[in-house]
This record gives C-alpha cells, structure tokens and sequence, in this order.
C-alpha cells in the first residue's frame, strides 16, 4: 500500500512541474501550460504519458537540489480525431523548459516510438534553450534531435508549435520539421537575440519584432502559420493534420463525398476581359473545391503565390496557385521558395496537387538577380518535376516565358494540362512581343503606335489563346470555367493509381 502511495505522490509532483506559483506566473502570461497544452490537442482521455518519473543527472551548480519529475518536457503518446500522434511539450515552470540532457533523451525516444510506428510527431516548444548548467551535453542533446528530425523527415509529418522563447541552435529543429506555427505576442525564434544583435550590429530591436510571429509569418517565412493564443494554435494544429497521413507509405484521410453534378456557375466572368486586371485566384479557388475547405500555408508571405491544402469531393490536394492580386502574380525568389517546398511537403506525403496558373513570367530586375532569381526559380522548376504525386494543371489566363514551363506543364510531367477559353500561352505579352518582333516595321510606319497597335492585336489574335498549345497536346483539353471540378474531381480519380518508376540514384541534388 505504501508503495503505491508513494508512486502516486511523484506521479502527483510530475502533474505540477515546477510548482503552482510557476504555473501561475505561465498563466499571467497568457500561456497555458505544457500539460493543458496537451490534454487540450488531444482527443479527451486518451494521452499516455512516457517518463513523467525522469530527473536530470547534474551535480554541478548543486543542481541535485533542485530536481523536478519530467524534468521540462512532457512526452506521450494519444489521439487527435482518433489518429495515433506523439507529442512532447516543454514544460516552462521547469527551469524554463530549458533541454537538458535527459530532456532531449525523452524527445529522442518519443521521437524513435514516432518513426517505428508511423505516426506523426508533434512538438510544442516553449523553452529557454541549452540547460546553462549542463553545458555540452545540452548541446549535444540539441544535435542528437536534428539527427533525428532529418532521418524522420519525409517518413512521418513533423509539426513544430512555438508557444513561447526558442532561441539559439534550438530554432534548428522546427526549421527541420514540416511545419511551424506561431503564438502572436507570445513566442518568438531567432539565432541571436536583442542583446547580441545590439552588441554585434548596433540595432536596437525588440524580440517581437527580431522574431516574433508576425515578423517570421512576413518577412522571413520561418513560420508557416500564426495563431492569436495557445487555444487556436492547437486547433490550427489539429486541423493541419486532417490533411496529412499518418506517414509517407498512406493517404491523406479523406472525407465520404456523394457526387453531384459538380458544375460550378460561379467561376465563370471571373477572370476579367483585360490581361492586365487582376482579380482573386482564392475566387478560383473556392469555386473549385469543396466548401469552407481552404486550409492556406504561408497566407502572409509571398503573396503572389498562394499555396494550401483543399478537399475535392473529400479527397485532399495541395494547391499551388499564382495569385494576379499581387505583383500581377509574377514568379520572384520568395514565391518560388514557398511553392517549392510547399510542393516537396505534398509530395512526400502523398498529396494530389493541383497548379492554377496565371503567371506573366519571373521578375525582372537586380534585386531578383542578385537575390538569384535563377537558383530560386530552379527551386520550383525542380520540386514540380520530381513529384510522382498526381499533378493537374489549370491555365485560367496567362502562361508566359520560362513561368509556363515552370508552371507544371505537360513538359515536366504534369498528368493533365486544362486550360480555360481565357488562356493565353505564349512566350510573352502581345505589346512586349510585338515591339520587339516587329520593331523596324514600327518605326517605319507613318504611325507607328497604330502599327503597335495592329500588330499586337494580330498577335493576341494568333498566341494570346490556348489553342495552339492544345494542338500539340502540351493542354489536353481547353475546358469552361463551370466544368472545372467535375474535370478535376473525374482527373485526379483516374489518377489515384499513378505509379512512377524513379532512376536510380542516391538522391537528386535540388539547388538549394
Ligand atoms: C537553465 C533557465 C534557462 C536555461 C531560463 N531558465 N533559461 N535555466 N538554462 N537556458 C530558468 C531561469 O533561471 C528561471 O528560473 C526560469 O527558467 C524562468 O526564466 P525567467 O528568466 O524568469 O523567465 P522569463 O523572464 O520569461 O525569460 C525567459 C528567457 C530567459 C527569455 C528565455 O530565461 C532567458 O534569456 N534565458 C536564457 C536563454 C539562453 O541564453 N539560453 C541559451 C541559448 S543558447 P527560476 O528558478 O528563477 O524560476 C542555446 C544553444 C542551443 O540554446 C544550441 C543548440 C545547437
């Protein structure tokens, strides 16, 4: 009896952490703590604790004075909608979450169980890095966990939440994994924080605005998605999964679906008469899928791609759009980056994609070319032709230059190129084309901007459509905006059993 008692007296401190008044001061926060964090993600009842009992190992600085069950990360295993996942949770009130070396052995064998098993990992990361007082072996527990975040990766969906600091080396695993969500006002990541970068650059900078949720979801794209408070950014993460499978050798989960007629009005007259009008691709976009079913990835950073997941009569796809509303959807460094890996995340998880495309070509300019524009494009050009996932195309207006090529053509091995009657595939723009193809004619016209003028309506009239690219089959079929999901619905079924043969090789080497 009395060893039962005392079983659960620790199991009753390892529920408190680092005591009431650090969970208090979590709560002032704003935060939750690593335990309502997790009991909240997971299906009620049906987390299973490993090694709430661990301690560190240290002596020195009298560390063995202090010693806390679990010692600053929570680790198990449970369900979301049912589905097995492995989640680890740093635990704040616990000397600041900071990684020890047992600390990461928890995460590494939660980790290895993960992989094993096929299922999903998930981390909620709220520490203040290296454990000081153990010096290297808190560093070499960092490493031991890349090691692992490298080898799972592509093998079972790794989702990184940021619920509070992530500083140092520690920023190294989320970036490894396949996504990251952030808590606004109350997480933060960088390499070097405020006081270092005062020292080394002379800048003055808060830590929001170094490494804050809206700094990293804008202007450097560390984060995939952000969230208003710990609440939504577990929700976010559960809906993140139902789009994912368990792991590489499954499909996505989908949804029971009754077909209709599947003809959608609304994506007719939305593309404007005018090349040069923009409009909202996410229209295109809800016209197509099924309702409410838009789960976007990156919403606020490079903006003149929009990629996400969607469900298609319940079936999931990743969606790879341009987007006219911005830089009239132009391909740059950052949207080629963005599609790109969004493309290998789909890939590696057997997600269907589908490519919208209206694209006047890349971005001229130094900055883009200095910025490597060229590397960058490849980043794209390379992650669209290496994916064996089912890959439909839909051209609603422009498909210019090297961007159609890029743009999942038929070329690169894209399994069906629909095109809308609005398309206009060509290597160029009529004015661009024609000023330059027929420059001296222009020059020697008694006016030479009705000559422009005749001469680019004669080129529209030739390239500035669809059809040619039909003729050689490079589309397969020009199709009304109305009869879009019905073609697609009907196109990535036929596709479900899609087999590539790949060379033989070690592994490509895409230019990073
Ligand atoms: C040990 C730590 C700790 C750490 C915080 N604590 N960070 N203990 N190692 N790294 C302890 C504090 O001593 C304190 O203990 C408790 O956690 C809460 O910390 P506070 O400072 O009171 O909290 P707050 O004011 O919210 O500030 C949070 C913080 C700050 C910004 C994270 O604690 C901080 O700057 N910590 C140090 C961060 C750091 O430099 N880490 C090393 C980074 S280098 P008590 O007992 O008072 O409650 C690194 C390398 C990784 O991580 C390399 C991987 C390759």
């Amino acid at each position: 009896m009395q060893k039962q008692e005392n079983l659960a007296q620790k199991l009753a401190e390892a529920q408190l952490g680092g005591g009431e008044a650090r969970i208090e001061k979590q709560h002032q926060k704003g935060k939750l703590t690593a335990r309502e964090r997790v009991h909240l993600l997971l299906d009620p009842e049906s987390f299973e604790e490993i090694g709430a009992l661990v301690t560190h190992r240290t002596h020195d600085f009298d560390m063995q004075k202090q010693v806390f069950y679990g010692d600053g990360v929570v680790t198990g295993h449970g369900t979301i909608g049912g589905r097995l996942v492995y989640v680890f949770a740093q635990d704040f009130t616990v000397f600041g979450g900071s990684l020890s070396e047992t600390h990461a052995e928890k995460i590494c064998k939660l980790m290895d169980m993960a992989v094993k098993t096929g299922a999903p990992l998930i981390g909620l990361n709220d520490s203040g890095g290296a454990r000081i007082q153990e010096g290297v072996r808190s560093l070499g527990g960092y490493a031991d966990i890349f090691y692992r975040n490298v080898q799972a990766s592509g093998v079972i969906p790794q989702l990184s939440a940021i619920m509070g600091p992530c500083a140092g080396g520690a920023v190294y695993s989320p970036a490894m994994t396949d996504f990251t969500i952030m808590v606004e006002n109350t997480s933060y990541m960088f390499v070097t924080g405020p006081n270092v970068v005062k020292t080394v650059t002379n800048e003055e900078v808060s830590s929001e605005e170094l490494g804050g949720a809206s700094t990293h979801s804008t202007k450097s794209g560390v984060t995939h998605l952000t969230a208003a408070n710990d609440v939504d950014c577990l929700n976010k993460l559960k809906t993140l999964l139902s789009y994912l499978p368990q792991n590489s050798e499954e499909l996505p989960p989908s949804l029971p679906y009754p077909l209709g007629t599947e003809i959608r009005e609304e994506l007719e007259g939305l593309v404007p008469e005018s090349a040069n009008q923009p409009y909202d691709m996410r229209s295109v976009i809800a016209g197509i899928i099924d309702g409410g079913s838009f789960f976007e990835v990156h919403e606020n950073y490079a903006d003149n791609i929009v990629v996400g997941f969607a469900r298609l009569a319940g079936k999931v796809i990743g969606i790879v759009a341009n987007q006219p509303m911005s830089l009239a959807g132009v391909l740059d460094v950052e949207s080629s980056k963005k599609a790109a890996r969004f493309t290998r995340t789909c890939d590696c998880f057997n997600v269907p994609l589908l490519v919208l495309v209206d694209v006047p070509g890349f971005l001229p300019g130094t900055d883009q070319e200095w910025s490597g524009i060229i590397t960058n494009g490849a980043k794209l050009l390379y992650a669209l032709s290496e994916a064996t996932v089912p890959r439909i195309t839909v051209i609603t207006r422009k498909a210019y230059g090297g961007a159609y090529d890029v743009m999942n053509s038929k070329h690169i091995g894209a399994d069906f190129n629909f095109a809308w009657p609005t398309a206009e595939i060509a290597v160029m723009g009529a004015k661009g084309a024609s000023e330059i193809i027929f420059r001296r004619e222009i020059q020697a016209a008694d006016d030479p901007a009705a000559k422009l003028a005749e001469k680019e309506a004669d080129y529209a009239d030739k390239f500035a459509n669809p059809y040619r690219a039909a003729q050689r089959g490079f589309i397969d079929e020009v199709i009304l905006p109305r009869e879009t999901r019905r073609k697609l619905i009907r196109g990535f079924a036929s596709l479900e059993g899609k087999k590539v043969e790949q060379p033989k090789r070690k592994h490509g080497n895409i230019p990073l």
